[in-house]
């Protein structure tokens, strides 16, 4: 009997996307030109990418999909630019209500430490999760991850770190763990994160908490293989950098990759300890000084860029992106995605920010967005679109990849393939509005 054809039966889903505009393969290093196919087709067949190339090479197996332009499997990419999947490689995504009313009274003067200072912050996002039960932070995260897909985004590390007890940490993780079951949602790599915060109950113990982390959250994550990484916020007000070495000093024993949020507002030195432990990522990076660009350039820990987040803040300076990329550092750039300090899944949008605030080149962002994320998450072959790679692809209706950035703010995701299988395909083309750049 055969089965009709159905993009999600089998292992992985067989797609064709043919005609494409432009086809970006972003492997190289952080400020080489994007290698770009035109005229061209990426076939995926058992979730894999079987082949891409130039029209003229398309293999005959694959031009029977072509067939009477009915096949689901089939998607006319003319007009269109595909990419890899885009990789967000810096999310806070599970959390419970949003903090609206903090971003009025940030609108309004307050800044994000005062709020925080005043048990509000990261803390109110706290006491929130800590009162809901996983099935209830399952059903409010979901539709908040499913909207990564829409953006382009097939994969989405997401850290914990709003729970700081060891119950709400692994509810959190557990959290994720199911929704990274769950194959019409973008891929999920976890962190922990419980280092996020010194939870209002240690304010006058912080070592104790500290201990906690090292003792007891970190071996409970272990033992249910909860995260792949564990990252810490070292920061005035969290935590110092002598607790986030002993912090990442032991999850590396215990096997885990290494992430730190450093040199958010002020220079403490977090990411030359990043570069010192090989950690995967050091992340923010605002206030980084010459040493620290400097250790970060001669070491393979990614420097993850959030322009999103400096605006949000309203922080009125930027990640000095153009000195690391020509430092030459590896760059990923994400979006932050949490209530309080980067309320947006929007990834495509950092691209334009990155380049306009942090003085990126289109093509250093567009690789920061995906394979920049893909190595910040350890996972290189996701930020590849080449035969033999996972068949993760965002395809964008616009003919040249420069009206990512130049063309800013446009919903242009049109068909968003996991594994070969769509996560996001638009009901019809509403942005056809680009004309191919001169060049
Ligand atoms: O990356 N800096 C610390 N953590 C987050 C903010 C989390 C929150 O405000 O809820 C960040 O900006
Ligand atoms: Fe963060």
């Amino acid at each position: 009997m055969t089965r009709a054809p159905d993009a999600r039966a089998g292992l992985g889903g067989e797609l064709l996307v043919h005609g494409l505009a432009q086809l970006v393969d972003p492997r190289g290093r952080t400020s080489d030109p994007l290698t770009i196919i035109e005229d061209a087709f990426v076939w995926i067949r058992d979730g894999e990418v079987a082949a891409t190339g130039p029209m003229a090479d398309l293999p005959a197996e694959a031009a029977l999909l072509l067939g009477d332009g009915k096949d689901p499997r089939a998607f006319d990419g003319s007009g269109c630019v595909a990419l890899p999947g885009l990789v967000d490689s810096h999310t806070h995504a599970v959390f419970g209500a949003g903090r609206a009313h903090e971003f009025e009274r940030r609108l309004a003067g307050a800044t994000y430490q005062e709020i925080a200072a005043a048990g509000g912050g990261i803390l109110f996002s706290v006491r929130d999760l800590r009162s809901r039960s996983m099935d209830d932070l399952i059903e409010i995260s979901r539709p908040r991850i499913a909207e990564f897909a829409r953006f382009g985004v097939t994969t989405v590390e997401v850290k914990s770190g709003y729970g700081l007890t060891v119950e709400d940490e692994l509810k959190t993780l557990r959290a994720i763990r199911r929704l990274s079951d769950e194959d019409d949602l973008p891929r999920l790599v976890p962190t922990f994160l419980g280092a996020h915060a010194i939870p209002e109950e240690y304010a006058d113990d912080r070592e104790s908490y500290v201990r906690l982390v090292i003792d007891e959250m970190l071996p409970a994550v272990v033992e249910e293989d909860l995260a792949r990484f564990c990252d810490v916020f070292c920061e005035q007000g969290a935590f110092t950098l002598a607790e986030a070495e002993r912090i990442l000093e032991r999850a590396g024993e215990l096997g885990l990759g290494l992430k730190i949020h450093a040199e958010e507002f002020t220079p403490l030195g977090g990411a030359e300890l990043a570069a010192r432990l090989k950690a995967a990522s050091a992340d923010h990076l605002v206030a980084i000084d010459d040493r620290g660009i400097t250790s970060l350039a001669a070491s393979a820990t990614v420097a993850t860029l959030l322009p999103g987040t400096s605006l949000f803040l309203k922080l009125g300076r930027h990640a000095p992106g153009r000195a690391l990329a020509d430092a030459g550092a590896t760059l990923a750039v994400a979006t932050d995605f949490n209530p309080g300090s980067s309320m947006s899944q929007n990834l495509p949008l950092m691209v334009p920010l990155a380049c306009l605030n942090l003085g990126l080149t289109i093509a250093e962002a567009v690789r920061g967005v995906t394979l920049g994320g893909a190595l910040a998450i350890g996972r290189p072959e996701l930020g590849v679109l080449a035969a033999g790679s996972p068949g993760d692809v965002a395809v964008f209706d616009t003919p040249d990849v420069r009206n990512l950035a130049y063309h800013y703010g446009v919903p242009r995701a049109v068909l968003v393939a996991r594994d070969g299988r769509p996560l996001w395909k638009a009901k019809r083309r509403s942005s056809r509005t680009d004309t191919a750049l001169l060049s």
